[in-house]
């Protein structure tokens, strides 16, 4: 199958097998690997990225769901591939990472949740988070720092 879509606003043509999941396409075929392939099965949260600016698992969405679409992964949270984006500062400086393996995951909830609206209080934002998993920080400096951002 044919499909094109917008990655981080760039326009990609594929041909490409249609119930393939997004993840794999991301990672294999575009060499955007930000977005972490972790369970795969729709519990971890790890491979979040946007469609259409919401929030998925994208290793439970087949690759023809997304013709047409916008998609937004962790490389496209700055334009300056040397700069990072406020969300990335404020968790590296509040030191709201350990592994490091959920972090481009709820980078894009908290993405989801700014461009949602302006000044989320803690409550939203911990409900957005709640499927993505981290076995580091025990979330609240995550919260924390991405709540300053959004202030
Ligand atoms: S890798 Fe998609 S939810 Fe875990
Ligand atoms: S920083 Fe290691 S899983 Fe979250």
């Amino acid at each position: 199958m044919k499909l094109s879509f917008r990655v981080n606003s760039k326009i990609e043509v594929l041909d490409v097998e249609p119930l393939t999941p997004l993840i794999e396409v991301l990672r294999d075929r575009l060499a955007l690997i930000g977005a972490h392939q972790g369970c795969t099965g729709d519990n971890c949260g790890a491979c979040t990225v946007l469609v259409n600016d919401v929030p998925v698992y994208a290793c439970q969405v087949p690759v023809c769901q997304v013709d047409d679409a916008e998609v937004r992964t962790v490389e496209g949270l700055t334009a300056d591939a040397e700069r990072l984006a406020p969300l990335q500062e404020a968790l590296a400086k509040a030191g709201a990472t350990g592994c490091g393996f959920c972090t481009p995951g709820m980078l894009m909830i908290g993405l989801a949740l700014r461009q949602r609206q302006p000044r989320p209080g803690p409550e939203e934002l911990r409900e957005l988070l709640s499927g993505n998993l981290c076995r580091c920080t025990g979330y609240e400096a995550i919260v924390q720092a991405m709540l300053e951002v959004m202030e």
